[in-house]
């Protein structure tokens, strides 16, 4: 496996691979990785002849109080898990590399950030189309891979490709869970032990408001309820939406979502399901 520091290697791996007409299959992360990154690997190994991740903690989705400086970090495991995987090559450039310059324009994800993760934090997903518009345009990608926890993220790229013609695929993969229900994510590291043993309740409290929700009922209050008596997290949000367009007249496919900031950890989980109209 190789690992790629600057856009100058890795153009010349880029080309490479299209002169030899290999299918590249893109998988973008923050590193410190988990099931979840492997199953995205995995799944880019089975649909395209080679496999590029890229490991780039990207300060532009930050706000100015989050975890930036103390996101976890270890690309010495992360090598070795992402070869493990499958993974041919992995790219992971300095904030130099990627941001050499301040620039002026800015791509907004617009009214769909306006919902869930987008309220409570502002300019987040503007700094994930940043990036991902480098890596698209820079990987040369047939397919890029993106899990289904981060749904929000996943709409708003699939919008992003779709409404301004970029040439490549985004493809869906279902979240990977803990054996009690609890979505991977890098940032379980920071809940305390019995942060730990509440957070299962997250996925519970879906699988209730799903229930509720697909019975023409309002699950947001049942939700609230079970969390409130179950986690010592407070809630930032409960909502049901339409998926991927995110608005709230929600007949056919359906998200609920939620976030819960614990001490030091923001969990976020959601279910994806659809709702008969009348
Ligand atoms: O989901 C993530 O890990 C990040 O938001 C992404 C897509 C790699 C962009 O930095």
């Amino acid at each position: 496996m190789r690992l790629i520091e600057t856009i100058e290697e890795l153009k010349q791996w880029v080309s490479e691979n299209k002169a030899t007409g290999a299918g590249i299959g893109l998988v973008p992360t923050m590193g410190f990785l988990h099931e979840g990154h492997m199953k995205l690997v995995e799944t880019a190994k089975r649909e395209n002849d080679v496999v590029l991740m890229s490991i780039f903690v990207n300060p532009a989705q930050f706000g100015p109080n989050e975890d930036f400086e103390r996101y976890p970090r270890d690309m010495e495991r992360d090598q070795e898990l992402a070869q493990t995987a499958g993974a041919d090559a992995i790219f992971a450039p300095s904030a130099g590399e990627i941001y050499p310059r301040e620039s002026a324009i800015v791509i907004s994800a617009g009214r769909l950030a306006d919902q869930l993760c987008g309220k409570s934090r502002p300019g987040h997903f503007d700094g994930v189309l940043k990036v991902v518009t480098k890596l698209f345009h820079l990987s040369e990608a047939d397919r890029a891979y993106f899990g289904q926890k981060d749904a929000q993220q996943l709409a708003i790229i699939e919008s992003l490709v779709e409404d301004f013609n970029f040439p490549l695929e985004i493809r869906r993969v279902e979240t990977v869970r803990e054996p009690d229900g609890l979505a991977k994510s890098s940032r379980n590291i920071y809940l305390t032990g019995q942060e730990r043993a509440e957070a299962p309740h997250l996925k519970k409290a879906l699988e209730m408001g799903k229930q509720l929700a697909i019975g023409g009922m309002d699950p947001i209050p049942a939700m609230t309820d079970y969390l409130g008596e179950n986690c010592s997290g407070t809630i930032d949000y409960i909502q049901l939406l339409s998926y991927p367009d995110l608005t709230e007249n929600v007949t056919g496919e359906a998200i609920l979502a939620l976030a819960v900031q614990f001490e030091k950890a923001r969990l976020i989980d959601n279910l994806l399901f659809t709702i008969k109209g009348n």
